[in-house]
């Protein structure tokens, strides 16, 4: 895509769908789903929809608008955009931050995206057909404790990744993301419905949306802000890139809404399909990150037509994975290209190379090398918290504060097509509510 520069969007909708693509992906179902089960349930989720709403939006139009006027890939935009305002050469740390915590997250991503694949797979024999929780799970864990198979899928994810890369062919998958964006909201919806059979459903609602303050701490609330940026793909300069594709028409507020509101349908989809059949089988919504794969091969192997939908749903997953996984393999290839001689392919192949490394490491974690820890956890609990609690985070703040207080006011107000009205309340946000939330959220879990 970096070679397309200047080249635009073809239309708003395009925008939207490559914004969707990247957004919507593992972090909706798989990691959504199991940072609620592992946090207490409804007070993450009320915090994490309230994170999204005064933090991720802001910063979401944020990284837009210095995209648009950049017009260039994060680094050398932040560098340009600083220096056109007189600030130091420093922000350019924004944009260097911003890769290294997508090759971090592509590294676990990729496991995971792997995970997805052999499900697939799984739900064409039939392997969870008739099955109970302890088959399923057998066959979770069974998959957890080796090396070979982790080791074959996420090989196999990451090919695909750097293969659609290379090739440079993103574009041709907007249309393919057109019509599995609707086919995921129908097939969360069927599964909620079956979660509506279970008996259980109040529960699963009550466990969602009804809170226990008590529950909340500060690393509760770091926790729902970091999932917060993860899943709108905030904090890494991705969509500070896609803005430099886009169009002086499109209205950035709008564009904002439209991505949040899929994106948050979609998880809580997700919640609603997946605790159901948590309490319904006796299971522990504190799984962790096998949570999904545990409960939904349950529902498939049950329902009617389960086979088939399960080959669908765990297809659907795997491609959402793909387009967002492209989105994050991007910037480090955008990046290798740009500021050395290699060619799009060698970047690509060598970029994923590393990033493949990496991942070895993380899917390790699960078996061989699951006693080695850094800070207390497990090489892939650290790839996973380092960068959605820290990196991501402190990047978005970098974006939003340069976009509050270093770009020229009235510009920004034109270009956000506010009243003065309006515009005051928007400052307001970019100003002090978004940054002074993320920062207040920092200093709570340090003490
Ligand atoms: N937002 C994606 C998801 O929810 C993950 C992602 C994070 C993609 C960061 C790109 C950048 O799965
Ligand atoms: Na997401």
């Amino acid at each position: 895509m970096a070679k397309l520069a200047h080249a635009q969007w073809s239309s708003r909708m395009t925008f939207v769908l490559a914004a969707a693509g990247s957004a919507v992906g593992l972090g909706n179902i798989w990691r959504f789903s199991y940072m609620v089960g592992e946090n207490g349930g409804a007070a993450f989720v009320l915090v994490y929809l309230a994170c999204v709403a005064l933090v991720g939006l802001p910063i979401l139009v944020a990284e837009w608008l210095i995209g648009r006027r950049g017009q260039k890939n994060p680094i050398d935009t932040m560098a340009d955009q600083a220096r056109q305002n007189g600030k130091p050469k420093a922000w350019l740390g924004i944009g260097i931050s911003g890769v290294l915590a997508a090759f971090l997250i592509l590294s676990f991503y990729s496991v995971i995206g792997g995970w997805s694949l052999n499900y697939t797979l799984s739900s064409i024999i039939g392997t969870f057909s008739g099955g109970d929780s302890d088959s399923i799970g057998e066959l979770f864990n069974g998959m957890l404790a080796s090396p070979g198979t982790l080791l074959l899928w996420h090989t196999a994810f990451m090919a695909l990744v750097v293969v659609i890369v290379a090739r440079g062919v993103t574009r041709g998958l907007e249309s393919a993301v057109r019509s599995m964006m609707p086919a995921l909201v129908i097939l969360m919806l069927i599964l909620a419905g079956y979660g509506m059979t279970t008996g259980h459903f109040g529960e699963a609602v009550a466990f969602m949306f009804r809170p226990e303050w008590g529950a909340l701490s500060g690393s509760v609330v770091l926790a729902a802000m970091g999932q917060a940026f993860f899943t709108l793909s905030l904090g890494m300069g991705i969509m500070m890139a896609y803005g430099s594709y886009l169009g002086k028409d499109v209205n950035l507020i709008s564009t904002a809404r439209t991505v949040i509101i899929l994106d948050t349908v979609i998880a809580l989809l997700a919640g609603l399909a997946i605790f159901p059949i948590v309490f319904a089988n006796g299971l522990s919504p504190g799984e962790g990150p096998g949570l999904i794969f545990v409960t939904l091969p349950l529902a498939f192997g049950n329902m009617a037509g389960g086979t088939i939908l399960g080959l669908i749903f765990f297809l659907l997953l795997t491609f959402a994975a793909l387009t967002s996984a492209i989105s994050l393999l991007e910037p480090t290839v955008e990046m290798l290209e740009e500021r050395t001689p290699l060619n799009r392919v060698t970047a690509t192949l060598i970029g994923g190379v590393a990033v493949w490394l990496l991942g070895v490491a993380a899917l390790l974690s699960f078996n061989v090398w699951s006693e080695v820890s850094l800070l207390g956890l497990n090489i892939f609990y650290f790839l996973d918290t380092v960068t959605a609690k820290l990196l991501l985070p402190l990047t978005g703040l970098g974006s939003i504060v340069f976009a509050a207080w270093c770009l020229d006011k009235e510009s920004v107000r034109q270009e956000l097509g506010f009243d003065i009205y309006d515009f005051s309340a928007w400052n307001i946000l970019v100003k002090y509510v978004a940054p002074l939330g993320v920062i207040t959220v920092f200093v709570t879990e340090l003490m």
